[in-house]
């Protein structure tokens, strides 16, 4: 007798001893793990807990002459949970860069000029990793559209002003965020921060009406972030190691290319 013809005997004395369903009911508990051991190798490793003992560990690490992919890891959850992806081709290109200087650096964010895709990162950035935040306008009804939906017992403050040179002179900053009007007060105030911080963070720097030209020889270490249209620079008068750093994370975003909004051409006839 083969072994199969041995098997079948054997297959049919079990079926003939046993009714049906009690040799059903395991395969069906079965089921059930062999969905779960499916699910666990196609996801993706669980996500991490951003947190400041975190962010203190990938600084440490961080090295921009060395790859390395617990590195790249981090950053691309930080990415995940700060900026809403795709990226807006136009108001949101500073993201990136943005939050690159602000995990690179322990200080106070000073933002001038608020915005959909500023102000409510930054105000994740204070909450999340305890950093104080000031969002400072021109425009009352902007500014407190944001700070209405934005708890003010936290470290993020908002200010009113009309006159751009009365405010942030109380401290050195880390991050200043610069994206405020008139456009021609910009310039005022890269000068102004030049040696009040360690990075400046430019918005629509493509644009030659803001004059940043006319800053750029006080700062001999910039990078410009083109990954998307406006352009975004970050600058510094004293740190070459940081504008390296931000350089590095915010070149991985091209290499991984982030989703970014396409901006819709025009139909040519
Ligand atoms: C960064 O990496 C480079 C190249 O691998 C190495 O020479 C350098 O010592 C590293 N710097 C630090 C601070 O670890
Ligand atoms: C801020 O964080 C909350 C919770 O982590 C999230 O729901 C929200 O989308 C975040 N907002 C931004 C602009 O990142
Ligand atoms: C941030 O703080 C740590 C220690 O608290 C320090 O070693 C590091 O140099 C600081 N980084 C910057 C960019 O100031
Ligand atoms: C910001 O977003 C809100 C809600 O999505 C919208 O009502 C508002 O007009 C936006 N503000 C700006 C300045 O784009």
């Amino acid at each position: 007798m083969s072994r199969i013809r041995r098997f079948e005997t054997k297959l049919f004395r079990i079926r003939n001893t046993y009714p049906r369903s009690v040799l059903i009911l395991p395969l069906l508990l079965l089921i059930p793990v062999w969905i779960y051991s499916r699910d666990d190798r196609t996801q993706a490793p669980a996500p991490l807990k951003i947190t400041p003992q975190l962010l203190d560990l990938f600084r440490q690490k961080l090295n921009s002459s060395h790859r390395n992919a617990d590195i790249e890891r981090v950053w691309g959850q930080i990415i995940e949970k700060f900026i809403p992806l795709p990226l807006d081709s136009f108001v949101g290109s500073h993201a990136v860069p943005l939050l690159a200087s602000i995990l690179l650096t322990n200080e106070s964010i000073l933002e001038l000029g608020c915005g959909n895709s500023s102000t409510p990162m930054l105000h994740n950035i204070s909450f999340t990793f305890n950093r104080h935040v000031l969002s400072v306008d021109s425009n009352k009804d902007c500014l407190s559209a944001f700070s209405s939906i934005m708890s003010t017992k936290s470290l993020h403050q908002f200010q009113h002003t009309l006159d751009w040179s009365a405010i942030g002179n109380d401290r050195q900053w880390s991050v200043v965020f610069v994206d405020n009007t008139p456009e021609k007060r910009r310039i005022h105030d890269i000068i102004k921060y030049a040696y009040r911080s360690q990075l400046i963070v430019l918005h629509d720097s493509e644009s030659a009406a803001y004059m940043y030209d006319k800053a750029s020889p006080f700062f001999p270490y910039q990078y410009r972030y083109q990954y998307l249209q406006a352009y975004t620079e970050v600058w510094s008068t004293t740190n070459a190691e940081l504008i390296e750093k931000v350089r590095y994370l915010s070149e991985l975003t091209v290499q991984w290319q982030l989703p970014r909004m396409t901006i819709k051409k025009k139909d040519t006839v």
